[in-house]
C-alpha cells in the first residue's frame, strides 16, 4: 500500500524545515538581500554577483514558492514581509546552520563509542555566537559589571569569537584596553577586522591562541576577564583539571581579578523546562550538539560547586532578560577570589 498523501505531507514537515533553514542561511550570506529589497531581476542579480544563472533561477523559484520573495508580472523580485522576518535571528542561523549544520548532518557517524567528534565550522560558531550575544549575554554582562561597583583598565576576553565584547566594553569603559584570545584562525581574523572597523586598534589586540596557552605567557595583568560560552569548551577539551588550571592561573596572575562567566545551564533532561517554545526551537538542538563536538555543558549547581572548590566566590549572578529569553538557561556569574 502506498503511503497516504496526508501522512506523507505530515512526515515531511521536518524535512521542509531542514531545507528552509539552509536556504535562509544561504540568502543571509549571499549579499542578495539588499538588491531584493530594492527590487531586482534574476538577470541583474546574476550579472551583479557573478552567479550561475540556472542555479540562481532554482534558488529564486524556491524562495518565491516558499513565500520569502515575491515575483511581479514584470519579473521584478522583492523580499516579502515574511522573507524579512528572519533578519533579527540572523546570528542564530549563522551559528546553528553555518557553524553546526555540518555537525547535525554528521551525528550518526559519531554516535559509536570511541568515534571521532563531528566537525563544525569554528569561525561561524564564534561570529554567530557573538551576534547572539549582542541580544542576550552582553546586556547580562553589563548588569553583572554594574553590580561590581568597580572601574576596569585591562580586559582579557578568552574565546572572543568575532570580538564584539571587546568593542562593546571599550565603549562602556573609556580607560579600558583589551586583548581578545581566539584559537580559531577565521575567528581571530574576523575579530581583528571587526576591531579595526570599529576604530579600536589603539586599545584592542587579538591573539590567535587557546586560553591556557595565552595564560602561560601572560605579560599585562588583566583586572577583568570574560569567558562567554567558553568555559564548557575548555571543560570538554581539557577536563576539570584544565578548567581548574585556567582559573588558578587567571587569579594567580591577578589576585584582585573580576571574572565574568556566561554559560548555559544543562537542562536537557528536564522535560518541563524543555517544553518551553524557545527550548523546543533552539536549546534542544544546542544541548544535542555539545558532546558531539568535544564540549561539555554542566548544570548551574555543578558550576557553582566547582567555583567554590577553586576558592572562588559568586559576587553576582544574573539570568538573561526574560523579555528576550525566559527559559532561564542562560546564566552569568561575577566571580572573585573567596578571600577578596
Ligand atoms: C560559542 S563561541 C563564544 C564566542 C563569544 N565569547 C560569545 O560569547 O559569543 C566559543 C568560542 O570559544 C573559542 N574557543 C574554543 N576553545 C577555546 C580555548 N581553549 N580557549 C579559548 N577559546 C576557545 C571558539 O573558537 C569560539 O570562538
Amino acid at each position: 500500500m502506498p503511503i497516504q498523501e496526508s501522512k506523507l505531507v505530515a512526515a515531511l514537515e521536518p524535512f521542509h524545515g531542514f531545507v528552509l533553514a539552509n536556504v535562509i542561511f544561504t540568502l543571509q550570506r549571499s549579499g542578495l538581500e539588499a538588491d531584493l529589497d530594492h527590487g531586482t531581476t534574476a538577470a541583474q542579480l546574476a550579472e551583479t554577483h557573478g552567479l550561475d544563472r540556472a542555479r540562481l533561477d532554482a534558488f529564486l523559484d524556491y524562495l518565491v514558492a516558499a513565500g520569502l520573495v515575491r515575483r511581479g508580472e514584470d519579473g521584478v523580485l522583492a523580499r516579502t514581509v515574511y522573507g524579512r522576518s528572519f533578519d533579527e535571528a540572523r546570528p542564530w542561523y549563522e551559528m546553528m546552520v553555518g557553524g553546526y549544520g555540518v555537525t547535525f548532518r554528521g551525528l550518526g557517524e559519531s554516535l559509536a563509542a570511541g568515534s571521532a567528534p563531528t566537525p563544525r565550522v569554528g569561525g561561524l560558531v564564534g561570529s554567530g555566537s557573538c551576534g547572539m550575544s549582542m541580544h542576550d549575554s552582553i546586556p547580562l554582562l553589563r548588569l553583572l559589571l554594574a553590580d561590581s561597583g568597580r572601574e576596569y583598565h585591562h580586559l582579557v576576553d578568552l574565546g572572543c569569537g568575532s570580538g564584539v565584547y571587546l568593542t562593546e566594553l571599550c565603549r562602556d569603559y573609556p580607560e579600558l584596553t583589551a586583548v581578545g584570545i581566539e584559537p580559531d584562525e577565521n575567528g581571530a581574523k574576523a575579530a581583528r577586522e571587526w576591531v579595526a572597523s570599529q576604530g579600536f586598534t589603539d586599545r584592542i589586540t587579538v591573539e590567535q591562541t587557546g586560553a591556557l596557552d595565552w595564560l602561560a605567557a601572560v605579560s599585562e595583568k588583566p583586572d577583568l576577564a570574560v569567558l562567554g560560552f567558553v568555559i564548557h569548551e575548555v571543560l570538554g577539551q581539557e577536563g576539570e583539571e584544565g578548567v581548574r588550571r585556567l582559573l588558578d592561573s587567571l587569579f594567580e596572575a591577578s589576585p584582585d581579578l573580576d571574572l565574568a562567566i556566561v554559560d548555559i545551564d544543562l537542562g536537557s533532561g528536564d522535560e518541563q523546562r524543555m517544553s518551553h517554545p524557545l527550548a523546543q526551537r533552539y536549546y534542544n538542538a544546542y544541548f544535542l550538539m555539545h558532546p558531539f563536538t568535544s564540549q561539555r555543558l554542566e548544570t548551574a549547581e555543578w558550576w557553582e560547586r566547582f567555583f567554590e572548590s577553586c576558592g572562588l566566590r559568586v559576587v553576582a549572578r544574573r539570568l538573561t532578560d526574560p523579555a528576550m529569553d525566559s527559559t532561564g538557561f542562560e546564566i552569568g556569574w561575577l566571580l572573585r577570589k573567596a578571600d577578596r
